[in-house]
Parts: C-alpha cells; sequence; structure tokens
C-alpha cells in the first residue's frame, strides 16, 4: 500500500519537492546510508524487456528467498554521483557510462539489462525525486547505486526467470576516514581478487564480498584498504578492493591494464583522458610491485574514493614503504579533474 509514482517527464512535478536542502551534519557525511525519500524500481520477465519504472518510497524489497540472486549471487551493481553547483543546480557525472558498463556486466552474468536511455532516464528520475539529499555545493554528493538482479525462484543453477532493476541514493562525503588525506594500502599476497577467465572485470556483487576477509584483517591493523596483486604471477598490481590504483614515475603515469581481471572505473578512464590531455604519458599494461614501490607517486580513483593519494604501502609485513609527497599529494590533480567530464545535461534540465 505504498504510494507509486509512475516515470516519466513530468515526474518532476509529481514530486512536492522543495528547494530547500534537508538539515543534516553535511561536514561530517562520511560513506554510509541515510534514508532518503525515493528509490527507483523497475522488472523484468523473460521477453527481456523492463517495464517501465516506478519511484516508490526508499525501503526494504521483498524478495523470493529462492531467487537467483541469494542463491547464485546473480547480481551487478554500479556507482555514479549527483553534484550540486554553487547555484543550485545538479549535475551528473557520466551516467551513460555506467549505463554501458552495467550491459556489459548484464551480459557476463547472463543477465538482461535496461537500455542505456532506460538506465541514464532512471537515474535523472532518482535524483530529482531526492532533489533535497544533495548535499549543498562543495559538501559531498548524492550516490547512486543501482542494481540489477535476478529477482525470480530458481532451484537448479540456472538464469533467472525476472530481474528487478533498482536506484537508491545517499548523500556521501569521502570515503575513507582519513578524507583527503593520504591512505594506507597493504598489498595482499594470500588472497586474490579476481582470476582469469573470471568476473573480475564486471561489477558483480561476489566481487565485492570476497574481499571482505582480506579487507577486515588489513582495518584490523590500522590499513586503509587492500591492493591485490595478480593470481597467476603473483606480481603484478590489480586493484584495490573498492577502486584502481596508479603509480606515477617522473611524467609517465601508469595504471595495470583491463584484461578481465581489473574493473574498468569511470573515474580511471576520466583520469587517463585528462593526463593526455595535460601532456602526461599514460601506460596501461603490466605493472609489478616493485614499481609501485619505487613511484614517485601513488593514488587511487573509483567513484566512490574519488580520487585518493596513497602515502604508504606495506609490502610481505616488512616493507613500510612511505611515499614522497605531502598532505594532498599527488600534487599535479590539486585543482581535480571531475569538473571536465559532467555531462552538459542536469537532470532538472
Ligand atoms: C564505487 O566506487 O562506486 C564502488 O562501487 C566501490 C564500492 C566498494 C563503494
Amino acid at each position: 500500500d505504498r504510494p507509486v509514482r509512475r516515470c516519466g517527464a513530468s515526474l518532476a512535478s509529481n514530486y512536492t519537492q522543495t528547494s530547500e536542502i534537508v538539515d543534516l551534519d553535511w561536514d561530517n557525511l562520511g560513506f554510509g546510508i541515510v534514508q532518503t525519500d525515493y528509490m527507483y524500481i523497475a522488472k523484468c520477465g523473460t521477453d527481456g524487456n523492463f517495464s517501465e519504472g516506478e519511484m516508490v518510497p526508499f525501503g526494504p524489497i521483498a524478495l523470493n528467498p529462492s531467487s537467483g540472486v541469494l542463491n547464485y549471487g546473480q547480481g551487478l551493481f554500479e556507482g555514479l554521483k549527483a553534484y550540486r553547483k554553487p547555484d543550485g543546480s545538479i549535475l551528473l557525472f557520466r551516467p551513460e557510462e555506467n549505463a554501458l558498463r552495467m550491459r556489459t556486466g548484464a551480459e557476463r552474468m547472463c543477465m538482461p539489462a535496461p537500455s542505456v536511455e532506460q538506465f541514464v532516464d532512471a537515474v535523472k528520475q532518482t535524483v530529482l525525486a531526492n532533489k533535497r539529499w544533495v548535499p549543498p555545493s562543495g559538501k559531498g554528493s548524492l550516490y547512486l547505486r543501482p542494481l540489477l538482479m535476478g529477482s525470480g525462484a530458481v532451484l537448479g543453477l540456472a538464469p533467472a526467470p525476472e530481474y528487478t532493476f533498482i536506484i537508491f541514493v545517499s548523500p556521501v562525503g569521502n570515503y575513507f576516514k582519513e578524507g583527503l588525506a593520504p591512505i594506507n594500502l597493504i598489498v595482499e599476497d594470500k588472497f586474490h581478487r579476481a582470476t582469469p577467465g573470471g568476473t573480475g572485470g564486471v561489477k558483480t556483487i561476489g566481487n565485492y564480498a570476497s574481499v571482505l576477509m582480506a579487507q577486515k584483517i588489513a582495518k584490523e591493523k590500522g590499513y586503509s584498504d587492500v591492493l591485490y596483486l595478480d593470481a597467476v604471477h603473483k606480481k603484478y598490481l590489480e586493484e584495490v578492493s573498492s577502486c584502481n590504483i596508479f603509480v606515477i614515475k617522473g611524467n609517465v603515469i601508469s595504471t595495470p591494464a583491463i584484461k578481465g581481471t581489473i574493473l574498468p572505473g569511470i573515474t580511471r578512464k576520466s583520469i587517463i583522458d585528462v593526463a593526455l590531455s595535460k601532456g602526461f604519458q599514460v601506460e596501461e599494461r603490466l605493472v609489478s610491485v616493485d614499481e609501485l614501490l619505487d613511484a614517485d607517486e601513488v593514488f587511487c580513483t573509483g567513484t566512490a574514493v574519488v580520487v585518493s593519494p596513497v602515502g604508504s604501502i606495506t609490502y610481505q609485513g616488512k616493507s613500510d614503504f612511505t611515499l614522497q609527497g605531502g598532505i594532498r599529494a599527488p600534487r599535479r590533480w590539486r585543482r581535480g579533474p571531475a569538473a571536465v567530464y559532467f555531462t552538459d545535461e542536469s537532470p532538472d534540465g
């Protein structure tokens, strides 16, 4: 009996959203779930077409205990952000890239996916419906979490007969407790995140459950996050649990190549484009842990972490390697690349 609203072009006028921003402690947001107003939901049966989405109050969903996602992990997620400009208007960061990545991931996981148009439209509608939760300019962002899951019932191992696409949102600040200060990484030499031929290159939910153990151990020891090595040679960088990694040596910026075991990050792609446009040499290739320890500067990129400087790297328990660079290394990025890549279109036109 929850009120349901059809999405559509006239959605903005369906909502009595004031232009007022919610009263929150915007300076101490962190990265946690905040209950917002609405979430978007659309379903798809065996025909592969998603229904027109609905906007429903944010809250729990009913899920069959035999659903594909609960039993066999048939699920994907995305992450993207909306920012408020000083003039109050709202910008989205490259939502069509998330739509495309979800489609690629869905193919790998044998799921139908919303079209790019439907995905972007759903994102805009969800931001509009939760407009008052977009933080004031400069105080964080509204994080959007699109989910695609096999919601239909299965018992034998098979793709689910029904899929659900949801987008919920939460206002967020810095991902790491360090804020914008450099983070401390530990290189993992026991657990691996992905293997060749596996699903490391898509944003499937299982990739994140499988790193929780290494991350928990690292956090207990005081590290910010874990950097994984390749599972074959155990010497080439892959990615951090929550983000991609870059190393800088002189004028060359190197990052592990996308070869199926590393997530093709949208911030990663943006940083590469911006670095090239600024005259840096960018190399996407195998990057060894030795090169990492010899780097001038190291940083991580991701939607949640944005661009996070790395202050120290611990490898094999002994070498506590502290990178040069001050409070906000890498210095070259201080002015921030993000502004270049917002779409022209704001969700509220
Ligand atoms: C994101 O950066 O949006 C992610 O999905 C990473 C997640 C671990 C927070």
